[in-house]
C-alpha cells in the first residue's frame, strides 16, 4: 500500500507528521528515508508533537546515533547517517530496540539498517519537489498493522 503527498512548506510537512503521529502507537517502527536535508528531521518532530512530545526537544542524533524521548510510551529517534556498515551498527547493540513492542521506532537514514527491520513497518520517503520549498513524501506500508495505519492517513 502507497500513499503520496506534496508538502509546499515547512508547516505542511509539520502538519502531515502530527496527523500521523495522532495515529500511531507501540509496536511501530518507522523508515524515515530521503537525501540529506529533505526533511527527515522536520517530519520526526511533527510526529513527536503528534505523540505528545515537545518537538524542541526532538533533534537528530548524530553523534550520539539514537535519542530516547518519552511520550506515554518510549520513543527512540535514530540518525543512522553515520554507520558505515551494518556490522557496526549491530556492535553498538542498539538495533535490538528495531523490534520494540512497547515503543515507536523514528528511524532517519533507516536503510543503513535494513537487515534489522521488522516485518510490519511505515516507510517515508521524503524528495526534493520542484520549488525548493516543496517536497514529495511517499508513505509505504509492509504489513497488517503499519497497512491499517496508512489506511488512516488522509
Ligand atoms: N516543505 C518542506 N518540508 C521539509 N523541510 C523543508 C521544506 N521546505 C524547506 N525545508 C527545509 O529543509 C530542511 C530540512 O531539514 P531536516 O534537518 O529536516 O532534513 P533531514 O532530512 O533530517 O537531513 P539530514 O539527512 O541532514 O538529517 C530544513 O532546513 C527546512 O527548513
Ligand atoms: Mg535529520
Amino acid at each position: 500500500m502507497r500513499k503520496t503527498f506534496l508538502s509546499k512548506s515547512i508547516n505542511e510537512t509539520l502538519r502531515l507528521g502530527h496527523k500521523i503521529g495522532k495515529l500511531i502507537e507501540p509496536p511501530l517502527f518507522i523508515a524515515l528515508i530521503g537525501p540529506l536535508g529533505a526533511g527527515k528531521t522536520l517530519i520526526t518532530k511533527g510526529l513527536a508533537k503528534g505523540l505528545g512530545i515537545n518537538p524542541d526537544e526532538v533533534n537528530s542524533p548524530t553523534f550520539t546515533i539514537m535519542n530516547i524521548y518519552d511520550a506515554k510510551f518510549p520513543v527512540y529517534h535514530y540518525d543512522l547517517y553515520r554507520m558505515e556498515t551494518e556490522q557496526d551498527l549491530e556492535a553498538l547493540g542498539l538495533t535490538e530496540f528495531f523490534d520494540s513492542p512497547e515503543a515507536v521506532v523514528l528511524a532517519e537514514w533507516a536503510e543503513k539498517g535494513e537487515s534489522f527491520y521488522p516485518s510490519d513497518y511505515l516507510t517515508i520517503r521524503l524528495e526534493y519537489g520542484d520549488k525548493p520549498t516543496e517536497r514529495d513524501v511517499d508513505i509505504t506500508a509492509s504489513g497488517k498493522l503499519s497497512k491499517s495505519i496508512l489506511g488512516k492517513i488522509k
